[in-house]
C-alpha cells in the first residue's frame, strides 16, 4: 500500500450510520481497498476476505508478520457455510448463544478462503461483530470482511478512531469513526477444530460462559507460560506493548498501593517519567505519589471497566513519553482473565510480588 494515501475520514452515528457513507466504504472494500471500522471490541482494519491481494495490503499497512492469520467477519449465519468445510455442532451452539458478539470461532476452512487470510493454516477464524456499523459495512460490501485490529503491529489495539488515525493515516483508504468501542479488548478466540474446545486468546466472552454451554473448555497452555509456544500465531508476538517498560505489582491491595508509591518515588529520583495504572480503590492514595500520569482503570470489582480503558491508558503513556509504567493487577476471573492476559504481555511478564 502506498504511503501518503489520502485517508478519508467519516464520522458516523454508531446506532444509525449514514447509508451513503456505508455504500462508499462498501465499494472501497469490494474494489480491493482498506477501510478501518468500529466493532464492539476494538477497531478493525477491513478488506474483502475473498480477495487475497486486498488482504495482503492489510499486512503491509500494519507491518504484520505474514504468518499471522486474519479473522473473517460476517453479518449473518448463512455466510458461514461457504467459508468452512464443516460446521461442528459446538460452533452452532456458540453462534446461537454468542453471535453477534466478541467470540471468534476457529473451524476447518473452505477453498474460498485465500491463503493470505489463513496464513497457510487449514483453519479459518470467523466472527459476527456486535456493532451496527460493522454489520452494516459487511452488508454494504456484500462480501465477508477480513480484519485484524487497526493498529500498527505491536502497538496496543485501537479503541477510538483517533488511535487508528495515529497509526494508519496515509496507509488506508478510509476510517469510519463511531466513537469508543464498548468492550475495549479483542474477541475471545475459540478453537473448535479439535476434540476439546480450546481458548487460544481470552477476550470478551469468558471461559465461564463458554463452559456453561459447551462443558469442558480449556485454555491453550501457551497463554500463561512464556516458555510454551501459543497455538494462535498472533499471541506469540510481543503484542499490546507500550513504549515504556511496564511492570505489574501483585499482592494485597494495601501492600500493592504502598509498593507502587515507593517505586514511583524511586523512579522519579532517577529522573524517569512514570505512569501508574490503578484501580478506583487505590486512586486517591496514589495521587499523592506524584506520578507523571495516573490512569484509573475502574473498580477492581468490575474488570469490564479495566477492559474498556486499558488500551487507551497504554497509548496515553506513550504519548506522554512515560518510561516506566506500574500497574495494579486484577483477579483472573471473568473478563479479568483477558485484562490480565493483555497486561502480562504489555509487561513482558515482569512483576513485583508484594505479599
Ligand atoms: O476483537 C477482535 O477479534 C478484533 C476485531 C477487529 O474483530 N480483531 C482482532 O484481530 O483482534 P487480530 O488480527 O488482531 O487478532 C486475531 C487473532 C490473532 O491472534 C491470530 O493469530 C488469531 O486470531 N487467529 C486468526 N486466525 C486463526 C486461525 N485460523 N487459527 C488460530 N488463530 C487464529
Ligand atoms: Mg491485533
Amino acid at each position: 500500500m502506498d504511503e501518503g494515501l489520502n485517508t478519508r475520514y467519516f464520522q458516523v452515528d454508531p446506532l444509525k450510520p449514514d447509508g451513503g457513507t456505508l455504500v462508499q466504504c462498501g465499494q472501497i472494500i469490494r474494489q480491493g481497498g482498506l477501510v478501518a471500522f468500529p466493532t464492539e471490541t476494538v477497531y478493525g482494519l477491513g478488506a474483502n476476505a475473498l480477495d487475497g491481494e486486498a488482504c495482503k495490503a492489510i499486512f503491509m499497512a500494519k507491518g504484520r508478520p505474514q504468518d499471522n492469520p486474519l479473522i473473517v467477519h460476517v453479518s449473518s449465519f448463512e455466510e458461514v457455510v461457504d467459508l468452512v468445510s464443516a460446521v461442528p455442532e459446538t460452533a452452532i451452539t456458540c453462534m446461537e448463544r454468542f453471535w453477534p458478539g466478541p467470540l471468534t470461532l476457529v473451524m476447518p476452512k473452505s477453498a474460498k478462503i485465500p491463503a493470505q487470510v489463513s496464513a497457510g493454516l487449514e483453519t479459518v477464524a470467523l466472527r459476527m461483530p456486535d456493532h451496527p456499523v460493522a454489520l452494516a459495512l459487511i452488508r454494504a460490501a456484500g462480501v465477508p470482511i477480513a480484519a485484524p485490529s487497526a493498529n500498527l503491529s505491536g502497538r496496543p489495539s485501537p479503541t477510538l478512531a483517533q488511535h487508528v488515525m495515529e497509526d494508519l493515516a496515509g496507509k488506508v483508504d478510509a476510517v469510519l469513526d463511531a466513537g469508543a468501542c464498548r468492550v475495549g479488548l479483542e474477541s475471545t478466540v475459540l478453537d473448535l477444530s479439535e476434540e476439546i474446545p480450546t481458548i487460544l486468546r481470552p477476550g470478551g466472552v469468558t471461559r465461564e460462559e463458554l463452559t456453561d454451554i459447551l462443558g469442558k473448555v480449556r485454555f491453550d497452555p501457551g497463554l500463561s507460560n512464556p516458555d510454551v509456544t501459543p497455538r494462535s500465531p498472533g499471541v506469540k508476538y510481543l503484542h499490546y506493548a507500550p513504549r515504556g517498560e511496564a511492570v505489574m505489582v501483585e499482592g494485597t491491595p494495601e501492600n500493592v498501593r504502598r509498593r507502587i508509591a515507593l517505586e514511583v518515588r524511586n523512579a522519579k529520583a532517577k529522573g524517569l517519567r512514570v505512569g501508574v495504572l490503578c484501580t478506583g480503590e487505590s486512586v486517591e492514595f496514589l495521587r499523592a505519589a506524584g506520578a507523571d500520569y495516573l490512569a484509573e482503570l475502574g473498580s477492581r470489582l468490575q474488570p469490564q471497566s479495566a477492559a474498556a480503558t486499558l488500551y487507551e491508558a497504554l497509548r496515553e503513556c506513550d504519548s506522554r513519553g512515560i518510561q516506566l509504567i506500574l500497574a495494579e493487577t486484577f483477579d483472573k476471573t471473568g473478563i479479568g482473565t483477558a485484562v490480565m492476559n493483555r497486561l502480562e504481555k504489555a509487561a513482558g511478564y515482569r512483576r513485583i510480588v508484594e505479599k
